[in-house]
This record gives C-alpha cells, sequence and structure tokens, in this order.
C-alpha cells in the first residue's frame, strides 16, 4: 500500500535590488571587507528599499515557486511563512501573503523560529500533507533583517542581508521506504536555555519596542557546529542513510567557517555543501529556499538526488530535513 509523501514541486527566490558590500560597510563602521571575509565568508548583502516588507519580497518568492511548479495561487490549501521580521505584530505576513496572492481559500500562518523558521515550517507543512490536511503547500522563508540590525554594532550589523525564498511541497504517493521521492525525514529541537545568545532586544509585551539583534557570536558558533552535525546524524539514522550517500546539503547559511566545520563534523566533502553566504549573507529564514533555489535552477541538483536541509538559529532552535529530490 502506498504513503503519502512531500515532494517539493516548484522552488522560487526574490532578493531586493539594493547591494551593500563590505567596502560600503567600512564607511559606516570600524570594520574591513578582509576581516569580514575571513571570519564570515561575506561578500555583500542585498538591502531591501524602504517601500518593501517582508511579505512583497515573500510574494515575489512565491509567484516564481508557482510557476516552476506549473500551479496557480487557487492550487494552494496552506501557507507557511517562517518569518522573525513581519509586515506587523499581527496579523500574520502569511495571511498578507494569502491576500497578495488572491486566495481566499484554505489557511495561512506564520511560523516563528528565526534561522531555523524555514526547516519549521517546511516539517509543519509535511506532517499537513501526510495527514492528508493539504495537498499544495506553499512554504516560504522570509526576512527583513535590515530593520533590526544595530547599524553602529560592526559584530551584528555585518552579518545579515535581507531576501525570499519559496518553495511548493505537494501530496505524492510513495512506496514508504528510503528511495521515495519527496521528505523522507524531517527533526526539529529547541532549548530555551540559550534565549540570551541571540535574541532582539525588544517586543510588544516587554519594551513596546521592536527592538535590535544582539549576539555573542563565538558561543552561537560552537553551540551551532555540535547542534548540526547531531541533528544530521539524525535524520541519516532515520532513513538509514549513510552521510557518502548524500549528494548535497543545503545549510542555514551564517557562516562559511560553520558550513566546513559542520561538514568536516560530518565527514563530508566540502564540494557537496551548497553555499550561498558570500552572495546574500545572514538571511535567516529565508537562507535555505534561496540557496535551494540557486542550485536547481543552475543545475546542480538533479531528480533522485538526497538533499539534507539543516539550521540552527535563535531560541536556540535546530532542525534538519532528508529528502531524495
Ligand atoms: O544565524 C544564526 C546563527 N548565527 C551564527 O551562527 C553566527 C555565529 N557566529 C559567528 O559567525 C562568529 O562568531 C562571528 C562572525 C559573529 C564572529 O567571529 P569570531 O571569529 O567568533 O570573532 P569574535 O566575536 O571572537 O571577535 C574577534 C575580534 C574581536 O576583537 P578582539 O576582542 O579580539 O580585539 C572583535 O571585537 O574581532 C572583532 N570584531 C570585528 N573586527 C572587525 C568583531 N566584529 C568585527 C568587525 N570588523 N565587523
Amino acid at each position: 500500500m502506498g504513503v503519502i509523501r512531500s515532494i517539493i514541486s516548484g522552488t522560487g527566490s526574490y532578493l531586493p535590488a539594493n547591494i551593500l558590500t563590505n567596502k560600503d560597510l567600512e564607511q559606516k563602521v570600524d570594520t574591513t571587507d578582509e576581516w569580514i571575509i575571513e571570519r564570515t565568508g561575506i561578500e555583500k548583502r542585498h538591502i531591501a528599499a524602504d517601500n518593501e516588507a517582508t511579505s512583497d519580497l515573500a510574494v515575489e518568492a512565491a509567484l516564481k515557486a508557482l510557476e516552476s511548479a506549473g500551479l496557480v495561487p487557487e492550487d494552494i490549501d496552506l501557507i507557511i511563512v517562517g518569518t522573525s521580521t513581519p509586515d506587523q505584530t499581527f496579523p500574520s505576513t502569511a495571511t498578507t501573503v494569502q491576500y497578495k496572492l488572491g486566495i481566499t481559500k484554505g489557511a495561512a500562518f506564520d511560523v516563528q523560529a528565526v534561522c531555523s523558521g524555514f526547516i519549521y515550517a517546511l516539517t509543519t507543512a509535511d506532517n499537513f500533507i501526510k495527514a492528508g490536511q493539504a495537498k499544495h503547500v506553499l512554504v516560504i522563508g522570509a526576512e527583513i533583517f535590515s530593520r533590526i540590525l544595530d547599524w553602529e554594532d560592526r559584530s551584528t550589523c555585518v552579518l545579515f542581508g535581507d531576501g525570499a525564498g519559496a518553495v511548493i511541497l505537494s501530496a505524492h504517493t510513495g512506496s514508504g521506504d528510503n528511495h521515495d521521492q519527496g521528505i523522507l525525514a524531517s527533526r526539529i529541537h529547541s532549548d530555551g536555555q540559550y534565549n540570551d545568545l541571540l535574541y532582539v532586544d525588544g517586543g510588544v509585551s516587554t519594551t513596546q519596542t521592536v527592538g535590535h539583534l544582539r549576539m555573542k557570536g563565538r558561543e552561537v558558533f560552537r553551540h551551532a557546529v555540535v547542534n548540526l552535525a547531531a541533528v544530521v546524524k539524525e535524520v541519516l539514522e532515520d532513513t538509514n542513510l549513510t552521510s557518502e550517500e548524500i549528494d548535497w546539503i543545503v545549510p542555514h547559511q551564517a557562516n562559511k567557517r560553520i558550513l566546513d566545520g559542520t561538514a568536516r563534523k560530518l565527514k563530508m566533502s566540502p564540494d557537496k555543501v551548497v553555499i550561498t553566504v558570500h552572495e546574500h549573507a545572514n538571511t535567516s529564514a529565508a537562507s535555505i529556499p534561496l540557496a535551494l533555489d540557486q542550485a536547481v535552477r543552475d543545475g546542480r541538483i538533479t531528480r533522485g538526488q538526497v538533499l539534507i536541509l539543516e539550521a540552527m538559529g535563535g531560541g536556540f532552535t535546530w532542525g534538519a530535513c532528508l529528502l531524495r529530490w
């Protein structure tokens, strides 16, 4: 008897036109292009225009994902947006995206897991599909982190950028073994005791301000490599696959040294890691679908290949999805 699997039937992404280079940042804070490249791998980032909201970036990415899936907005029965930089405190950015796409049926909601937002959203969507409650889910990661950065804090403002990525997750019948196309395993985790290592110092019920991002970078870095390697091992064990059988890792793009360190810990070749951090910087929940869309469109990712998507972010939250393309 067949089982329901969630396959990625389309991908799309959007980056704002305005580019901010490391050289530009040298004019704003006490930093250098060399320091940023050596410590992070970042060369530039995209910054949203004043009249662009997170939902605008999300809609652009969604339209491209719909087109690549050969679907129209009316086909979508659920929208999940991973974001920590919503248009408004409420309603959710997902309902605004729903409205802008002209969809009036189904449901839409946001997921807040900071840089792990896309993995959380994808895992949630997969469970709705497997439960038979949705056929085509629009899963988006969209962020405008430039609006929550302290542009005088060189330890954080050089690290982030804006953007959006989207996938369509569609119900598909599989045989239930690890040769199926689609999501084969996913794991999400959180541990709130690390709240104060990466957070925004404002909020609705506390300061009534939006606040600015604060991070103890070195400690986050240490936890990231350990947690990411551990969660990747979990999804490998869940599927009885080995790291040699993985074709691509599509990680959250925070720092090139984290990507290299995680690959090393997993004994995987750095050539199997999709890297966009040099071009986009850290776009939080948007970084995985942005990297995925790039590697699908340039032909690196092909049907039948096995991918692991993984992320870690504020909370801490972290997680991984293993899927066959
Ligand atoms: O997406 C969610 C997850 N986020 C992450 O995974 C981020 C994890 N952390 C990191 O990527 C790295 O820790 C950073 C890139 C944030 C920092 O790199 P680091 O190698 O850990 O540097 P550090 O914080 O230990 O700072 C080293 C030095 C310090 O100077 P002293 O105290 O050694 O004199 C900093 O003041 O670098 C200095 N520094 C800078 N120098 C030039 C910090 N920021 C800058 C800067 N330009 N922008």
